[in-house]
């Protein structure tokens, strides 16, 4: 082996050594992402790639040659080791880009593709109505929209002849012999609250009522009324304007200014009308040379329901002694109260379900 010639040591030739180099280069260039990049690595710089197994030649080179051999081996893997450090820098600056562009999220994007809808207004008015009263004490009472006749009528001094009770206002179910109707108030919830708990009474019955008339802008054969009814020992007319003057307050507004007119109904004596002043001409149309107003028809004032002291016949209806027990009621328009506070002109509105119309309320709860 002496004179060994490196020349003949195939794969130390200078020029085997180049093209070594030069295809691990290119696969290295021609690598299109970093899991290419890494068998290229184990093809042209792993232990069994051919530069190394070319390096292993070199112990069999006579001293002399070897500082030359290993210069060569040692260039084209410096060089081979450059390259793919470039390529991996730059495979993972495009994948970091390519990342970044596939994995952003697009903000501006619509979130919730299934519409919320809301509560109907006047599902929440009737909650915040009773929380006003729940709040002064009272109970939330209820009582059945299919109604003994004995109830809605009879019990609240109604006279068969009385013009609620022909068949023209109210809805008969089966037979006008049946006795049953659908409440053509919430009045009867009285009836039964006297009936059914011991005095004192203090009750309040959100809830809907049924009347034969044609739906228009102010009126709708289903609608909604609020009925109060206290019943205690010493109560007055002024505990009955006391209590709706607050929850005037709580509806409309401190400042609201409401007034008693002198009414007619059955079950209360004396009755009222409360009126609300106008809160849109504050009242000033129904001075002669003002600006009429459409709100109030230039009265100034705005009915809002009715009130009265309990006709004492209505307590004896019920076991209760008068001569003991005395006490108040009122009832009032859910959809007039609606109208009043979010200026609602068409009562059509709240019955035709229109969801352009329940949203703006939201989602109140
Ligand atoms: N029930 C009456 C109606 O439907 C309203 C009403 C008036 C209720 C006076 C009352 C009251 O409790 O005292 O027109």
């Amino acid at each position: 082996m002496s004179n060994y010639d490196p020349v003949e040591v195939t794969p130390l030739h200078a020029d085997e050594l180049a093209r070594m180099r030069d295809d691990a280069l290119d696969a290295i260039k021609a690598a299109r992402d970093l899991d290419e990049l890494k068998q290229v690595r184990l093809a042209h710089a792993g232990d069994r790639s051919p530069i190394a197994l070319a390096n292993r030649e070199i112990g069999a080179l006579p001293p002399a040659a070897r500082a030359d051999a290993g210069k060569r081996i040692g260039g084209a893997r410096k060089a081979v080791a450059e390259a793919l450090a470039e390529r991996q820098a730059q495979l993972e600056a495009e994948r970091d880009e390519r990342v970044l562009v596939e994995e952003t999220v697009d903000v501006t994007l619509p979130w919730d593709r299934a519409p919320r809808g809301a509560r109907h207004p006047l599902t929440t008015l009737q909650e915040r109505v009773a929380d006003a009263f729940v709040a002064m004490g009272y109970e939330v009472a209820e009582g059945p929209e299919l109604e003994g006749e004995w109830f809605n009528f009879d019990a609240l001094n109604i006279s068969p002849d009385h013009p609620a009770r022909s068949e023209h206002d109210t809805f008969f179910v089966e037979s006008v012999e049946s006795g049953k109707v659908l409440r053509t108030q919430t009045s009867p919830v009285q009836i039964r609250a006297l009936l059914g708990r011991s005095l004192p009474v203090y009750v309040v019955s959100p809830g809907k009522v049924f009347r034969t008339d044609e739906l228009d802008a102010t009126h709708t054969p289903v609608f909604h009324q609020v009925e109060g009814l206290a019943i205690d020992e010493g109560l007055t007319m002024a505990h009955l304007k006391g209590t709706l003057d607050r929850f005037a307050e709580v509806m409309f507004g401190e400042g609201i200014t409401t007034r008693f007119r002198p009414n007619y109904f059955p079950f209360t004596e004396p009755s009222a009308e409360m009126d609300l002043k106008c809160f849109v001409c504050r009242g000033a149309s129904a001075t002669p040379g003002n600006p009429p107003c459409r709100t109030c028809k230039s009265e100034g004032w705005i009915e809002w329901g009715g009130c009265g002291m309990v006709n004492p016949r209505v307590l004896v209806a019920c076991g209760v002694d008068p001569a003991r027990y005395s006490g108040f009621a009122f009832g009032m328009g859910i959809e007039r109260t609606l109208m009043f506070r979010h200026n609602v002109e068409d009562m059509r509105d709240m019955v035709e379900g229109d969801v352009r119309f329940t949203l703006p309320f939201g989602m109140e709860v």
